[in-house]
């Protein structure tokens, strides 16, 4: 119930939700900034960590965070509080959800400007303004596109429009609907560029670049970023899926739902890195070339495959589709908050978050031209909100999520929340209470340099030190033993 005591949207049924999550987690995350940090981190490796972050820490986090949401029916502030009092616990864990709803809107203010980039290559594609055939041409199409505040701005201007639009209009109609083709019309836009890669000669390296695992190659700031990316990719901590969850029917099991989005993304963001890095190598390119890389390279390949002008268009539709169901996922979370405690009408919530989005977004956007050298620390006003979520407030709040989960609140209210049979109980508290935490703190001490070894060249005694922990835990754990001989 809201607190005006009309009850709370659902999602018709499990499979509503499904296609909401995936059109939040499939976004600018796979197919644009997947590329280009495994290029940017080496490869492999990155790629190896990476998956093991999704599985090891993601899938967990998200479990719980569905379990929160629809367990507290309300925004990840009110949904956490909620639950931590059933339990008996302050309510000032609800910073937790504080801090999840901040970084959803910040992850929002950047992510406008990228996906005005895909707008706009949108449009180049329909007027035939990407024509160029190098990759120095590309890359000055890219920069050209940059410099010019106005475009720039108009672009993301008008994703923050559309964003507001959609949100404003209620949770249900429109997403659902626009997931179920749109998310098959990427993977099959995606599949035609890989064909097309096939036959670039730079397959080859490009399946070596992603599979080939180097132990040594990966520094820790490449750990931080890959466990950063798991997160970011699926759309957690940051309110979004939480908030999702509120709307998720009773009777839906959580644990299969989350798998689903998992491994979905995950396949879009593997195809997304055989689709570019072959056009890539084949060109010469360097696969470390930063956020520019999917702009300037796919292009080129759109140039040279039969039939690709119509491709290109298709993919820039679809490309912005997705961005746009991941956008408005981003701000559910505080219009929701704001809905149910200030008594605000949806398109009053939305229109509202939207003015404080376009000035913000628009210092984002400014990073790329007027604003390129106010930088702190070498970083743009753009690079700080990437960085501050993904890396740091991203997998804090997650962090807080397992360890309210796994240890502070009652083990009925997840046991129960989430329903599952004892043995994939055991193996969710287990990641939530051992592997999920340790994971997240082991990354964040090694970024912080506190521990100056390489933990990838390490990688074995971890493993064992963190089965052996589980272990450990399952046998004194009371409330393991208890999970396992009574459910
Ligand atoms: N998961 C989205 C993507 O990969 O593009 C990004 C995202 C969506 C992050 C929603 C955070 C969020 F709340």
């Amino acid at each position: 119930m809201t607190t005006s005591g009309q009850p709370r949207t659902q999602w018709l049924g499990r499979w509503g939700f499904i296609l909401a999550a995936t059109g939040s987690a499939v976004g600018l995350g796979n197919i644009w900034k997947f590329p280009y940090i495994t290029g940017e981190f080496g490869g492999g490796a990155f790629v190896l960590v990476y998956l093991a972050c999704i599985f090891a820490v993601g899938v967990p986090v998200m479990m719980t965070e569905i379990a929160f949401g629809r367990r507290g029916q309300g925004s990840p502030v009110d949904a956490i509080r909620r639950v931590v009092n059933e339990s008996g616990r302050a309510s000032a864990w609800s910073l937790v959800g504080w801090m999840a709803m901040l970084c959803g809107f910040m992850v929002l203010s950047f992510y406008v400007v990228v996906a005005g980039w895909s707008f706009s290559y949108l449009w180049k594609m329909l007027t035939g303004g990407l024509a160029g055939s190098s990759v120095d041409d590309m890359a000055a199409v890219f920069g050209a596109n940059n410099a010019n505040p106005l475009t720039l701005g108009f672009w993301s201007t008008l994703v923050t429009l559309l964003t507001m639009l959609i949100v404003g209009k209620g949770v249900q109609k429109g997403i659902e609907k626009s997931v179920s083709w749109m998310m098959p019309g990427l993977v099959v836009m995606l599949v035609v560029l890989i064909g097309f890669g096939m036959f670039s000669g730079g397959f080859g390296d490009a399946v070596s670049f992603l599979f080939s695992f180097n132990a040594g190659s990966l520094s820790s700031e490449g750990l931080l970023a890959a466990l950063g990316h798991a997160f970011f990719t699926l759309s957690l901590a940051s309110g979004a899926i939480l908030t999702y969850g509120s709307y998720l029917p009773k009777g839906a099991s959580i644990g299969r739902t989350t798998v689903s989005v998992a491994v979905a993304d995950t396949v879009v963001a593997l195809m997304a890195g055989l689709a570019i890095f072959p056009v890539i190598f084949a060109n010469g390119m360097n696969p470390g070339e930063g956020p520019g890389l999917i702009f300037m390279s796919l292009p080129l390949a759109f140039q040279a495959m039969p039939l690709g002008t119509l491709f290109g268009i298709l993919f820039f539709l679809m490309l912005s589709m997705a961005a746009l169901t991941s956008a408005i996922s981003m701000v559910e979370a505080t219009v929701s908050w704001l809905c149910d405690n200030k008594g605000l009408s949806r398109p009053a919530a939305s229109w509202g978050t939207g003015i404080v989005l376009w000035l913000i977004s628009t210092l984002a956007m400014l990073s790329f031209n007027l604003g390129a050298d106010w930088t702190l620390a070498g970083k743009t006003f753009f690079d700080w909100l990437d960085y501050l979520t993904s890396r740091w407030m991203m997998p804090l709040g997650g962090l807080g999520m397992v360890v309210l989960a796994g240890f502070i609140l009652k083990s009925d209210t997840f046991r129960d929340e989430l329903g599952l049979a004892p043995l994939p109980y055991a193996l969710w508290l287990t990641m939530v209470r051992y592997v999920s935490p340790l994971g997240i703190v082991v990354i964040f001490v090694d970024a912080l340099g506190v521990y100056q070894v390489s933990f990838a060249a390490h990688w074995p005694w971890l493993l064992g030190i963190l089965v052996a922990m589980a272990a450990l835990g399952e046998t004194l754990s009371p409330r393991l033993r208890h999970a396992l001989r009574t459910s």
